[in-house]
């Protein structure tokens, strides 16, 4: 088994596409152990007088809530730093508050729009730093998946995932993390709502990675079923013209029909029922719940291998 000897090279969480396959699956076998040792009582104060500051400039609950507990649970201190209160709201340079909050902090965990801004920030400080969404990437998001599917699955090598919908930061993370694991992985997006072109040129050298508009061929003998909004936080505005483009594009039991019978369903969360997804799909789908509940461990498992 691959332990978190494997991950000692990691000195951030910026997006897969750093990351080997050999990383990631370290990082659920972790996941995996945190979450047995939480079930079953076990302390795990392995980051105790450390603190993570959690930038935010959109809105969260899972990444807020997952990071805060996950670091008390650790031991450690978390400190919730909304965007719009420091000083990186009034226009202070991402190069400076890397710096400055480098001498405060042990690592940062930041939701931002612009995967530079979080790049910026591993680049001009000295701690980790963990990406927990950009408009590009959400890497912790798709370490819980992957940990979800592995544990209604038991292996995801060999495993069918389609992604129905937005070419986003959702899209763009599963189809690295995918690939990377040893699944198959099949997209369907509308036209001009394609994935970000650096995972179009990671992914072509798979045999196993298709994009289509087709949603019920994506979906043919898929074990994994996944979705998101059509409209993504900052897109606001785009919402009328995003419903328009993705009419139809919305994960529902007839889709399912081509997908294997015992397909799993899983959304980041939240999700806009009756659009991206059919109610009665939520609710046949627990495990979308179990993916949720899973932010909290893969979380734990990327912040004891940063920070410890
Ligand atoms: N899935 C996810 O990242 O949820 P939040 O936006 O609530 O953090
Ligand atoms: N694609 C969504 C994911 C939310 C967790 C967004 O960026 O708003």
């Amino acid at each position: 088994m691959i332990g978190p000897s494997a991950l000692h090279r990691m000195k951030h969480l910026l997006k897969l596409l750093d990351l080997t396959g050999e990383d990631i699956i370290g990082l659920l076998n972790q996941a995996d152990q945190l979450k047995y040792e939480t079930k079953h009582g076990i302390k795990h104060h392995h980051l105790a007088g450390k603190t993570l500051g959690m930038i935010f400039t959109k809105a969260s609950t899972r990444t807020r809530v997952s990071f805060e507990v996950g670091m008390q649970q650790l031991g450690g201190h978390p400190l919730f730093l909304s965007g719009s209160e420091l000083q990186l709201g009034r226009g202070e340079p991402i190069e400076d508050t890397a710096k400055v909050l480098s001498r405060y902090l042990d690592g940062i965990m930041i939701r931002t729009f612009k995967q530079e801004d979080v790049e910026d920030l591993a680049k001009y400080g000295s701690i980790p730093i963990i990406n927990g969404l950009t408009d590009l990437y959400h890497p912790c998001q798709v370490l819980a998946d992957l940990m979800t599917i592995r544990e209604h699955q038991t292996r995801l090598e060999g495993l069918k995932l389609c992604f129905i919908g937005d070419g986003n930061n959702m899209a763009n993370s599963l189809t690295v993390g995918g690939l990377k694991t040893g699944m198959s992985v099949s997209l369907a997006c509308p036209e001009g709502y394609h994935p970000h072109q650096s995972v179009l040129n990671f992914a072509k050298d798979y045999d196993c990675f298709t994009l289509t508009g087709d949603m019920f061929e994506a979906a043919k003998d898929a074990d994994v079923v996944v979705t998101d909004v059509w409209a993504s936080m900052g897109q606001e505005e785009e919402a009328e013209q995003r419903r328009k483009a993705f009419a139809g594009y919305q994960v529902s039991q007839n889709l399912l029909g081509a997908a294997k019978s015992d397909a799993m369903v899983l959304h980041c969360l939240p999700a806009h029922r009756g659009e991206e997804i059919a109610a009665d799909v939520m609710d046949a789908h627990p495990e979308i719940f179990d993916e949720a509940e899973n932010r909290l461990h893969a979380q734990k498992a990327v912040l004891l291998t940063l920070l410890k």
